[in-house]
């Protein structure tokens, strides 16, 4: 399965995530913000992050999600960084994507207090567990 991870991040925590996502499975990384070369054809497997923002995903993300072309049945994980609460916004993201014909199999999602404690190693489980299926 060709994967690639594509992300927003503002001061860092989701980036961080994303690397290690994407260290993992050996795949090519996006920034949101500037996703040169991304063509969404290339992959089997789009894995998408967003930091809470006011409750929601990254406004970037949401207009990305919007703009991407059909995904007829095509793979989604989403996940995200956030500091208190992650509320809907992977539900929100899930149903962007739905609506789109993605298809989300994985929710991952990392409250990072403090950047350089983060321990994204039982993402990492879930995701292999989930990509061994
Ligand atoms: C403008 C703004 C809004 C935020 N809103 C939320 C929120 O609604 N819920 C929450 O848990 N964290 C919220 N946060 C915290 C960030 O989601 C959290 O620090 C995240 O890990 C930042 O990711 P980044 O370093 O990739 O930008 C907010 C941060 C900012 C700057």
């Amino acid at each position: 399965m060709k994967a690639c991870v594509l992300y927003i991040s503002r001061t860092g925590n989701t980036k961080l995530m994303a690397e290690t996502i994407a260290g993992h499975l050996n795949a090519p990384i996006f920034d949101i913000a500037k996703p040169e070369g991304f063509v969404s054809g290339d992959f089997d497997l789009l894995v998408v992050g967003t930091p809470l923002m006011g409750g929601r995903p990254a406004p970037e993300v949401s207009a990305f999600l919007q703009n991407l072309p059909e995904g007829a049945g095509k793979k989604t994980i989403v996940f995200c960084t956030y500091a208190i609460t992650k509320a809907g916004a992977l539900k929100n993201m899930q149903s962007e994507l739905a609506k789109k014909g993605y298809v989300t199999v994985l929710e991952l999602s990392k409250r990072v207090l403090r950047q350089s404690k983060a321990d994204f190693s039982d993402c990492l489980v879930e995701l292999s567990k989930i990509l061994k299926e």
